[in-house]
């Protein structure tokens, strides 16, 4: 049997830094609010020159350096992102000529915040059945140019940044299972409804929520997945080592914290200082978590995300 295991991971973050109190100079907001309602206290905005691709690459870079693996030797790359660089080629195109990474096949995904958990699922699919042997798997956003920043309801949450992760072929398990959902139905609560048609931008370019609604719906959705994906590999909550959620709420984060009877000291909450990075935010938080040595080899790992569409699923991961 063959299996896909994570071999090494990396992420970027931009270098500018902006804070809650800088946000609130020039909005009608405060560095409590946005504390208390999400945990947020800071996010990282990339450069006017950067493109989603150039976050990707450093990050993929560090991914690739972790795993010991050449570029050269990468036969397949998906990208998650809902900011690519342009409508195409794909910015895993993109990235694979910044990586010199000729030949492989490189695609993007698009599933929003749980992005990063379609793109882990597809390349699981792609090692399991023989098509790959060595994926890189991207997380990548420039959510700072999809936001109204005079929307204080909106702009607050979200940030810039990039994660990877390096799948290898193995005989031993590394993906134990994954859980994708999605209903399509929801997607007014969530959305960026902009087109290009005929030379214009048709509808509004920038990011659209019902928060309360996306909160409540993310609450109970993300707790039934968790428990869908460990029941799958008849596993319980006692097993897990580690929780790497999407980060998008705090508030959220504890209550499927709550719901896998994990205390918080056992889930990676990369939020307060990077804000939600979208598909980003869950290779970022692995990243952090296996490079101070939190997450170590042998751990459990539940990944879990949600995001527009509405789209949605967790991964269980043997490290
Ligand atoms: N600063 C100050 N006041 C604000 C701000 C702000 N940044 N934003 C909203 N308010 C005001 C509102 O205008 C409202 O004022 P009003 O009562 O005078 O009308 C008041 O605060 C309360 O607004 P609510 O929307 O009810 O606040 P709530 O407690 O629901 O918090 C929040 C809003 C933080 C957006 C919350 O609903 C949430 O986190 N939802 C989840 C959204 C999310 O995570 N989205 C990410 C994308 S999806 C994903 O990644 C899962």
């Amino acid at each position: 049997m063959i299996y896909a295991r994570i071999a090494g991971t990396g992420s970027y973050l931009p270098e500018q830094v902006l804070t809650n109190a800088e946000i609130a100079q020039r909005l009608d907001t405060s560095d409590e609010w946005i504390v208390s309602r999400t945990g947020i206290r800071a996010r990282h905005i990339a450069a006017p020159e950067q493109k989603t691709s150039d976050l990707a690459l450093i990050a993929s870079q560090r991914a690739l350096e972790a795993a010991g693996v050449q570029a050269a030797d990468i036969d397949l790359i998906v990208v998650a992102t809902s900011t690519p660089d342009m409508i195409f080629p794909s910015t895993a195109c993109i990235l694979q000529a910044k990586l010199g990474a000729h030949g492989c096949p490189a695609f993007d995904v698009q599933a929003v915040c749980a992005g990063f958990i379609y793109a882990l699922a597809t390349a699981n699919a792609y090692i399991r059945s023989g098509m790959a042997r060595t994926a890189l798997v991207v997380g990548a956003e420039i959510f700072s140019r999809i936001l109204d920043w005079n929307d204080r309801t909106t702009c607050v949450l979200f940030g810039d940044g990039a994660g990877a992760a390096v799948l290898t072929a193995s005989e031993e398990p590394g993906i134990l299972g994954v859980e994708l959902n999605a209903d399509g139905r929801h997607q007014p609560m969530l959305n960026v409804p902009a087109q290009v048609a005929n030379g214009e931008i048709v509808g509004t370019p920038y990011l659209h929520m019902d928060g309360g609604a996306v909160f409540k719906f993310a609450v109970k959705t993300l707790s039934d997945c968790a428990s869908k994906a460990l029941a799958a590999q008849n596993m319980s909550h006692e097993q897990l080592d580690w929780l790497v959620p999407h980060q998008a709420n705090v508030r959220i984060i504890e209550s499927t914290a709550k719901h896998l009877h994990l205390p918080m000291d056992k889930v990676v909450l990369t939020l307060p200082e990077q804000g939600n990075t979208s598909a980003a935010s869950i290779p970022l938080a692995l990243d952090v978590a296996v490079r101070d040595g939190r997450i170590q080899p042998g751990h459990t790992v539940m990944l879990e995300g949600i995001g527009g569409g509405f789209a949605w699923g967790a991964a269980l991961v043997k490290m």
